[in-house]
């Protein structure tokens, strides 16, 4: 048992993106995807940059598994681009694109580094949005097509799967408010884009359980909910906000039903639902893989408002720049909360979790803000193995610098500074005091 109270065999480890990192959208017969479009109106990022070069990992790949080398950590976690392996979205693979990740899962493994890889984060290939995206229930057979690909491909050299990422960012964010790619504003009815990712998911795990034995996961945000006050008004909106947010997906998930509730909210139909596909989502999982940032408190909202709760601010702490609180605390109430809720939870990880602090040249280079960030986070996680949580490994977010969707450039949650204008890499403090903690607590079970 470490200082953090994680016990042996505790796997460490970052977590990336494609879309964050890549770049090279024109290279190795990629198609474009619905960032790619999203970003193209400029005025939809915050600095009017675009995820055509991000830190240009396609291309520098060798350099950036290096410096995770020396990070050490048992495993990455990385995602495939559909758009690289399906230019379209559907039809036979693309020679280049199924080489490229061969390169990149082989330069990992040279390094014995664990890849664990996530088939979705959100960079749907634009020509399936063109065909209805994730509202289209013929996108789900299209990602259990592409699904088989990389299982037939890759199967031999990926330690662990997680199907999708962040299902209620991508349907709240990017198809109920239009604040991210797609960019729709669907509002309540975004609800069958909720139920088509976690079917595609279930179909995933299907597919992928045909021929491997590899554990299979999925990736949630999941936040605590707290009510702005003791109302019974805002009591009860906080209980819908938290089925909402955290219901809606562990639900379908882990016990096969969705929070009744959810079909109160205006727009919200559970009519989608066709005979059997809960069982499909509720497909056993061999993990759960839970993205922890801040907690949230919920009120109600002013008149006219598109839905009835609205979130509300945390005085009194501090703040990233994001403007996020940080109470990592909240990571051990979530995890409590979850196990209390659902028993039978499979092993968790935590598959992202990190800050945007702008340290570095021109800044504060001693970064004592994420090295405390990270230290208070992961004693959190301690907390909760401690009362009883089964929490395995913690993936930071990230390993450096990259391109964080609708806000560009601009907020950085890298252990590493990556400068977009010189794409050069810089380890933060942060970086060498993760390296000492992952060196000091990679004992083996
Ligand atoms: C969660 C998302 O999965 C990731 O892509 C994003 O960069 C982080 N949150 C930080 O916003």
């Amino acid at each position: 048992m470490s200082e953090f109270g994680l016990p042996a065999g505790f796997v460490f480890g970052t977590s990336t993106a494609a879309a964050q990192i890549e770049g090279a959208v024109n290279e190795g017969g990629r198609g474009p995807s619905i960032w790619d479009d999203y970003a193209s109106q400029h005025s939809n990022i915050l600095d009017a940059s675009s995820p055509a070069i991000a830190c240009d990992h396609y291309n520098r790949y060798e350099e950036d598994f290096d410096l995770l080398k020396q990070l050490g950590g048992k495993a990455y976690r990385m995602s495939i681009a559909w758009p690289r392996i399906q230019p379209t979205g559907r039809g036979p693979a693309n020679p280049e694109g199924i080489a490229f990740y061969h390169r990149l899962l082989d330069a990992l493994l040279d390094r014995g580094i664990e890849p664990w890889v996530t088939l979705y984060h959100w960079d749907l290939p634009l020509a399936l949005q063109d065909a209805g995206g994730w509202q289209n229930r013929e996108t789900i057979d299209a990602f259990a097509d592409y699904t088989r690909i990389l299982r037939d491909e890759f199967g031999g050299k990926v330690s662990a799967w997680m199907t999708v990422n962040e299902p209620v960012v991508h349907t709240g964010v990017g198809h109920a408010i239009g604040r991210a790619a797609p960019g729709l504003m669907l509002l309540g009815s975004a609800f069958s884009v909720a139920h088509h990712l976690l079917l595609a998911h279930g179909r995933a795990v299907r597919v992928l359980r045909e021929t491997l034995d590899t554990p299979i996961g999925v990736v949630n945000n999941h936040s605590p909910v707290e009510p702005a006050s003791g109302s019974e008004k805002e009591r009860n909106l906080a209980l819908l906000y938290d089925h909402y947010h955290n219901g809606q997906f562990a639900g379908p998930l882990l016990t096969g039903e969705y929070p009744a509730d959810l079909a109160e909210i205006e727009g919200m139909s559970f009519e989608v639902i066709r005979e059997g596909d809960m069982e499909i989502i509720s497909t056993p999982l061999d993990f759960y893989g839970i993205n922890y940032y801040f907690p949230t408190k919920v009120g109600a909202a002013p008149p006219l408002f598109p839905v009835p709760f609205m979130p509300r601010e945390y005085s009194d702490v501090p703040k990233t720049d994001f403007d996020w609180p940080v109470i990592p605390s909240g990571l051990t109430t979530i995890l409590k909360q979850l196990k209390e809720q659902y028993p039978n939870i499979p092993p968790i990880y935590i598959t992202e979790n990190g800050c945007a602090y702008n340290d570095g040249p021109g800044g504060d280079v001693t970064d004592t803000r994420r090295i405390e960030f990270l230290e208070k986070h992961l004693a959190a996680v301690g907390d909760a193995i401690a009362d009883g949580v089964d929490v395995r490994g913690y993936f930071h977010w990230t390993l450096m610098d990259n391109w964080e969707w609708q806000e560009g450039y601009t907020k950085k949650f890298g252990l590493i500074r990556m400068e977009p204008a010189t794409l050069d890499r810089v380890p933060r403090a942060s970086f060498h005091r993760y390296a000492q903690i992952i060196a000091e607590h990679s004992v083996p079970e």
